[in-house]
């Protein structure tokens, strides 16, 4: 019960890493809030966690992202139905994988509008709250590609430099008032996101991994948990791999 008592928002947390998250935070202790893209996404997940466990507390909406003024307002709802927001995990994300010979200058926007501009509206919402009530802690999902790179579609990689940017940076600068600003940096991790891709890609990747297989997405959600609690009281701007070592 590591994040007894904790409110926590957890965007992209319908499937994949943001719905192992969930679990994981609800499990220890937390009330969550998750954000998904489609209402009816949101409701499903709601209905499988409810199934799961009646007593947790959790409610789910779906505002646009990359709209500043409806993540505020999806917040204040939060606030509102929580009292507090201790825990913020940017996790929604997109990847692409054209080469950049076909690659159009929209859906490079398009990747920087969800994978950059959406944490900065997360961030920008959550810090003046979590400041106001005496700290928090915010943890974006980055990627094993920020610190690599990846030989095609270059806006994914992109995106999650500067995910890396904006978590070393805003720890910096609000770690004075007791905010927190960590990062998880994914491997592969069997999410629907992977399922998408080719089986030959998904194999040339998981081949050199030191540990022999992709991750699951309950062990990158297990990274989430520790910088969300206070164990890692004393730890921020900080990017932790979650990737059995590779290197692509
Ligand atoms: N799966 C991997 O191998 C892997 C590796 C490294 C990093 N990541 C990162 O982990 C995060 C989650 O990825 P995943 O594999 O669980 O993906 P996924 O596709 O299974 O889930 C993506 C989540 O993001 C949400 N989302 C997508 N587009 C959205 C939009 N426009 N507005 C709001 N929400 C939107 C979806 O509702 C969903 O909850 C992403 O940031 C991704 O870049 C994944």
């Amino acid at each position: 019960m590591l994040l007894q008592g904790k409110k926590a928002i957890v965007t992209g947390g319908t499937r994949g890493i943001g719905f192992a998250v969930v679990q994981t935070f609800l499990k220890n202790g937390a009330s969550v809030a998750l954000f998904g893209s489609r209402q009816e996404t949101v409701d499903k997940a709601l209905a499988a966690l409810k199934a799961e466990n009646p007593d947790w507390e959790v409610i789910g909406m779906a505002p646009d992202l990359t709209d500043y003024a409806a993540v505020d307002a999806a917040f204040a709802e939060v606030e509102k139905a929580f009292g507090r927001i201790d825990i913020l995990v940017n996790n929604a994300g997109i990847s692409a994988r054209e080469p950049l010979y076909d690659y159009t200058p929209e859906a490079f926007e398009n990747i920087m509008r969800l994978n950059v501009s959406a944490v900065f509206n997360g961030c920008r919402a959550a810090a003046p709250r979590m400041k106001a009530q005496g700290g928090g802690s915010i943890i974006n999902t980055s990627s094993m590609v920020s610190l690599y790179g990846q030989p095609s579609g270059v806006g994914y990689p992109t995106s999650k430099f500067a995910v890396n940017g904006m978590t070393r940076s805003l720890a910096r600068e609000l770690g004075r008032d007791n905010i927190r600003v960590n990062a998880v940096a994914p491997g592969v991790t069997r999410t629907d996101m992977v399922a998408n891709l080719p089986q030959e890609i998904v194999q040339r990747v998981c081949a050199p991994i030191p540990l022999g297989r992709m991750g699951e997405p309950e062990e990158v959600a297990n990274a989430f948990l520790f910088l969300a609690s206070d164990l890692a009281s004393y730890i921020t701007g900080e990017i932790l791999q979650v990737d059995g070592a590779a290197q692509t």
